[in-house]
Order: structure tokens, then sequence, then C-alpha cells
């Protein structure tokens, strides 16, 4: 054997242990008429040995599966009915070299997606209805760099507990531009609420009461919104605020307007998230525009604004879902429209032109953010299937069980898929990042990027098992921290040991 071309010959790799342990005998091997011995041992031991060295560095080698091919299959709505794409540069940062410096996994943000996002609906809102603001909601993804660039872009807060609304205030965002939604309002949040001029949501009849037995100023009423549901969407997000429909919503209105020490300012209506429909938005806007009327006639108030809350779908895909989220969700131009074209045309109604607020999430920041992944290990059921597992669980991507995230590849995708499931590293059988997904034959070390993972994944995250991966954001073609890989210190920083617990 040429000594310089060391063979990953598979025939090798197949000769009996016994060979490779330096014992001869009956079995004993003869390649291209060589048998000269060399060390005392016959030459085949010997490439043997050699070969051993070099197992670290060689691909394991794996049973053919036969399976069908399914290249070119379609479906009628949207071309190939499975599709996989290469993605080896994200914002032009190479995919395999970020996870050599900041290791994998890895969450990476592209700034100028989340710029465009933004702007893209905000000039798409103001272009139809110039008084609209966005006040983005917080819970999605209140990573402080997040949260930074969308302010910098001019955009208000939506919070829902006293923790986000001091994050906001850290941020630097004006009370005033800040909305306070939630079921569970803290009271000394709401004083704080009511001294900075926030648009505070209620949610329930117990938050009027508390409200009121606050009492900040006895001379000037406190600023609120009523939070109102209705029936547009399904399942309505009946849980929060007052049903429109049942009379609940106007009765609780009346309460606020009759009481001396709350002013009712505005409406809010949040119909549910991923709402992958802008004909609800379209309904739901045209029913608060018929009540705030209502109540500007009936209960002689006068309605600032209308908050149309968020829900506005991403390019994900459900996992109920035949076609592509890609190929169904309205653009957030067309949500734009459906909100804005009835408002500019009853505005006059109102005794002042209402401000419309949103409150997206999801439609600004799921698809700015991918999860990049190394495969750690490959698999085969014993039906055949195949699997791979990474080293990112649904830990730190739970909209793995809502979504089909789709998953790219750093290597070149030909026409040779193969049909695998891909698991995530935890203890647990529902790790499970993706089922039959068409990918190209996967070896241990190749990396995956799964896309569009902005919303909800950072937040919800938790940490189990493995620490929580770093956060970088590309900008101007180089990547930088968002936040820090987690330490073994991080897991342990709260913990206290009572001294009796200690081990000697
Ligand atoms: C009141 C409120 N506003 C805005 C949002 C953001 O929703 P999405 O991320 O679906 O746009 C939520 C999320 O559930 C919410 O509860």
């Amino acid at each position: 054997m040429n000594k310089n071309n060391r063979s990953t010959n598979i025939e090798e790799s197949l000769l009996p242990l016994s060979l490779a342990n330096g014992q001869s005998g009956k079995n004993s091997i003869r390649k291209n008429g060589q048998s000269a011995k060399k060390n005392g041992q016959p030459a085949a031991v010997n490439r043997i040995l050699e070969h051993k060295k070099d197992t670290a560095q060689r691909l394991t080698y794996e049973k053919p599966l036969i399976t069908m091919h399914s290249l070119g299959a379609t479906n009628k709505y949207t071309g190939r009915a499975f599709s996989s794409s290469t993605c080896q540069e994200i914002d032009g940062v190479n995919v395999p070299r970020l996870l050599s410096k900041f290791g994998s996994p890895l969450y990476v943000v592209s700034e100028q997606n989340l710029r465009n996002k933004y702007r893209e609906f905000i000039q798409a809102l103001r272009g139809l209805y110039p008084d609209s603001y966005i006040a983005y909601s917080y819970k999605t993804n209140y990573l402080s760099g997040i949260c930074s660039i969308f302010h910098q872009e001019g955009a208000w807060a939506e919070v829902v507990s006293g923790l986000e609304y001091g994050m906001a205030l850290e941020m630097g965002v004006d009370p005033s531009k800040i909305v306070f939604n939630g079921t569970h309002k803290a009271s000394e949040d709401l004083i704080a609420a009511i001294k900075g001029n926030s648009m505070i949501h209620i949610d329930s009849f117990n938050e009027i009461y508390q409200l009121e037995s606050l009492s900040v100023s006895k001379t000037k009423p406190a600023n609120v919104g009523v939070r109102v549901n209705m029936n547009v969407s399904y399942p309505p997000w009946n849980k929060f605020g007052f049903n429109l429909e049942s009379g609940q919503a106007f009765e609780a209105c009346r309460r606020v307007a009759s009481s001396g020490s709350l002013r009712l300012n505005g409406l809010h209506c949040h119909l549910g998230t991923y709402v992958a429909d802008s004909g609800a938005y379209y309904q739901g806007i045209m029913r608060l525009i018929d009540f705030a009327l209502k109540l500007e006639r009936d209960l002689k108030v006068q309605i600032e604004y209308l908050d149309m809350g968020g829900g506005y779908a991403s390019a994900n895909t459900l996992h109920s879902q035949f076609l592509s989220g890609a190929a169904i969700v309205p653009t957030l131009e067309q949500y734009a429209h459906a909100l804005c074209q009835p408002l500019r045309k009853r505005a006059g109604e109102f005794k002042r032109k209402p401000r419309l607020i949103l409150e997206p999430g999801r439609g600004l920041v799921d698809e700015a953010i991918s999860l990049v992944t190394t495969v750690v290990a490959t698999k085969r059921f014993e039906d055949g299937r195949k699997a791979i597992i990474v080293d990112a669980g649904v830990n730190i991507l739970p909209t793995a069980y809502w979504f089909k995230h789709e998953i790219a590849s750093t290597q070149d995708v030909g026409s040779n898929l193969e049909t695998v499931n891909i698991y995530g590293p935890l203890c647990m059988q529902i790790d499970v990042l993706r089922t039959e997904v068409r990918l190209p034959p996967f070896q241990k070390g190749h990396i995956l990027v799964i896309k569009n993972v902005g919303a909800y994944n950072m937040s919800q995250s938790m940490q189990f098992i493995y620490a929580r991966p770093a956060v970088v954001v590309i900008h101007d073609g180089k990547a930088e921290y968002l936040r820090l890989p987690e330490s073994p210190k991080d897991f342990r920083r709260l913990d206290v040991m009572p001294a009796h617990l200690e081990v000697k």
C-alpha cells in the first residue's frame, strides 16, 4: 500500500479483528500477492494497525438503504412536494466559520432582516393610515439588542408584566409609549404605569377595582383602555379581556366610564397568534370601530386609539398545514391593508380620528433568526428509517412542537435526498425537531440551519441538561455577541446551600 495514500478502503476496515490484533493462522490474508513480513507481522496486519491510527478521521460505515426515488415529486399548489435548501451564509457570513468561532448550537440574528420587517410594516400602515404606531411585543423575544433595534427604528413597547415594563424603561422607552397588557399586573407596577401615563389595558373586573383602589391622583383620573375579545378567529382568545358579543365588554366600559378615578381612553383587541387570515383583522377592526362609536354615543366618552394587538403570521408552517406557510400566510402589507382600509373610511365618524396601534411580535422577529446546529450522531431505526441527532433540542427550540421549521444544509443539496427524523440531544423521546424531512445524507459533523426561529424560542427556552447557547447578530458582514453562552456558574448562581446540606 502506498503510505501516502492512507486507504479508507472498506474491504480493509472489514478485516477480522483477530488479524487486527496480530493473530494470523488459517485466515491469513494475501493481497496483491503481498505476504512479506515487517516487524515480524504479516503486511496485511501492518496495514490494519496503521489504518487503526486513522479511525478517528474516518467516517463510519453505514449499510445503504433502498428507498423510493421521489425526485421531482410535486403537489399541485407549490411545485416540488419536498424541498430542501442550502444555506452556507447568513447575511454574507459563512455559517461553518460562525460555529468555529462561537460554538454550536448558535442562534444567529440578521439585523438587516429585523429592520426591513419593521420598515415594511410601518410603511405599509402609514401609507394607508398615517396615525399608525407599532408597539413591539416584548415577550416574543426580549433580548436587549433586539428590542433596541426596534426602538432605534421608532417602535413603542408592548409589555405584559412588571418585569417587562421595567425592561422597557431600562431600554429608554418613554413610559407614555408603553402599552401595558396582561391578566396579572402587580399594584406597584400599575402605580408606576399610571404615573408614567402608560396605556394600561384592563383585563378583568377585578382589575377595574384594583386600579380604582390605587387612586394615585385625587384630581386627575388614570387613562386606561379596555381589552375586548371577539369571535372572529379560531380559537377565540377569550381568556383575555371582556367579550364583545355577550355585552360584557360594554358593561366593563360603562363601569370604567362611570368611575371617578379612571378615564376610558382606548380599546384593545388581540385576536390570537399566527392568525394566518388577514380577513379576521378586517372583521376585527370593523367590530371594534362599531363598538367604539357606540361607546362614544352612549357613554359620552372619546376613544383616542384602537389597538389591534399582534398575531401576524410568519413564514413558518404548522404541523397541521399541508401548504407551506411561506406560500399561504398574508404579507405584512396585506395585514396593513385589512386593518387600515376600513379605518380610513370610517375614521371621520369618530369625535376625533383615532390612532391605530399594533403589537406585532412573531411577524417582526421570526424570520430574522436561525438556529445553527451540528449533527452529533446518525442512526437507523429497526424498520430501516434514518434518524439524525443534533446538538440543539426542544428546550431551545420549543416552537418545534408547533411548526415544521424549514431546515437547510450548509452542504450542497443535490437531488440525492433521504427521509430522516431529526432529534435533539435531550433524554426525552419527545425531543423531536422534525419528522420525515427530506435532506441530503448527513454524517456526524454536518451543519444544519433551522430557519424562522426568532419568535418565542429564546424567551421560552429552558435550561435543561445543556447550557443555553450564545446569540450573535450579523451587522455589516460581521458577527457580534448579543448574548453570551450560559456557563455552569449561571446554572447555580441563585442556588442556596443551607449549612446542614453541605457534603462534608
Ligand atoms: C396582548 C398581546 N399582544 C401582542 C402579542 C404578540 O403576538 P404575535 O407574536 O403573535 O404577534 C401577544 C402574544 O400573544 C399578546 O398576547
